[in-house]
């Protein structure tokens, strides 16, 4: 047993070998699981040294920057920049891109990355994570120039996460299956404990924010309110309910046992577009979920196909086992067929008058 050890660096020299996967892309992930590894010290060691608590900043979306948002973002930077093929970074913590070349070549690396997801759960001592997405430069444009990196998430060449809980994995595709790598505390490699992992297709657990009911839309209603209504409603069996408030964590969860995770846009966050990141958490981890066989969707469409328009965009997300999500899907084209918002919003009019 001890002679059949599969680490990170085995693992992904065999992906080099069978699947053409490119050596710069090993040795950039490798920097990528470092920088993880010194994030779950860091939060795990955070009390004694100081890293606890906000700082007086906030980023790109308006919210307050936990000390560990900032020590993770320079983690990510510092390492990733090791790669002299990355041509530029896209971090939720800063508002502008990093362009690390004088020169964009075709076939550079983009790096999208959340560095550290659910960041509220730091003050409480709950799970927290980074997630990460590679793309390449689809071909020589001018340094500077950010359209060029909104990239669809049908583009990834690879997408991951690292999950700081009671043990720290790295979970990634290359787009040949998804892979867990669990952190040897012993020796700091990281080794595969879960090759091709699978959500299954159906599940009865659901993950959504419930204290935002009054304004969802009716397919999401409909959706939970289904599942709620246990052996006597329409699914017939009852539901169980998680929301961690870490996306990685719930995520996690899916990929282990299934379920699905809804975060859709909404009438409190619709105008933003809704309100979870595409580049850095819908796109990774709707590459994720696809490759495991499940489905990542906006409730209207497949999330890896919209046309990026912002490097900080917001999507709806839908993620998680095949039919609970193609049920949620059905829910939302019955309600457009029916005339959507607008139709229902005439009908209160109509029955208030
Ligand atoms: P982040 O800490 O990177 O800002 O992400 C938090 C995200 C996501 O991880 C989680 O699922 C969601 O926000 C939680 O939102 P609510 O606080 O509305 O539950
Ligand atoms: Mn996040
Ligand atoms: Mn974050």
């Amino acid at each position: 047993m001890p002679y059949d050890i599969l680490t990170l660096r085995r693992f992904l020299l065999q992906e080099y070998r069978t699947h053409g996967v490119e050596k710069d892309l090993v040795f950039l992930l490798e920097d990528i699981a470092t920088a993880c590894r010194e994030i779950s010290f860091a939060t795990r060691n955070g009390a004694f040294s100081g890293q606890l608590g906000a700082t007086d900043s906030t980023n790109v979306q308006g919210e307050t920057q936990k000390q560990l948002d900032v020590f993770a973002n320079d983690q990510f930077i510092s390492h990733i920049r090791n790669c002299s093929r990355v041509v530029a970074l896209v971090s939720e913590e800063l508002d502008e891109v990093i362009w690390l070349k004088r020169t964009a070549t075709a076939g550079d690396y983009i790096v999208y990355f959340d560095p550290l997801d659910g960041s509220s759960n730091l003050d409480v001592n709950l799970s927290v994570g980074s997630i990460f997405s590679i793309a390449h430069l689809p071909g020589r444009v001018q340094v500077g120039d950010d359209k060029a990196l909104l990239r669809a998430g049908t583009d990834q060449v690879c997408a991951g996460y690292s999950i700081y809980g009671p043990a720290t994995s790295l979970v990634i595709t290359l787009g040949n299956g998804v892979h867990e790598f669990a952190n040897h505390l012993g020796t700091g490699e990281f080794r595969v404990v879960s090759a091709n992992m699978h959500v299954p297709e159906d599940s009865n657990e659901f993950a959504i924010n419930c204290s935002r009911y009054a304004d969802w839309d009716t397919p999401v209603r409909t959706y939970v309110e289904e599942c709620i209504a246990g052996t006597e409603g329409p699914r017939g069996k009852r539901f169980n309910m998680r929301w961690t408030g870490s996306m990685v964590v719930d995520i996690h969860r899916i990929l282990t046992r299934g379920g699905v995770f809804l975060y859709p846009d909404d009438r409190d966050n619709r105008d933003k577009g809704g309100k979870l990141r595409l580049m850095y958490e819908a796109n990774p981890m709707g590459f994720l979920i696809e490759q495991a066989g499940g489905l990542a969707s906006t409730g209207r469409g497949r999330i890896l196909e919209i046309p990026p328009t912002s490097v900080h965009q917001r999507a709806s997300v839908i993620l998680g086992s095949k039919n609970e999500v193609e049920r949620i899907e059905a829910h939302y084209r019955d309600f457009d067929a029916a005339g959507g918002i607008e139709a229902e919003k005439k009908a209160a009019e109509a029955e208030a008058s």
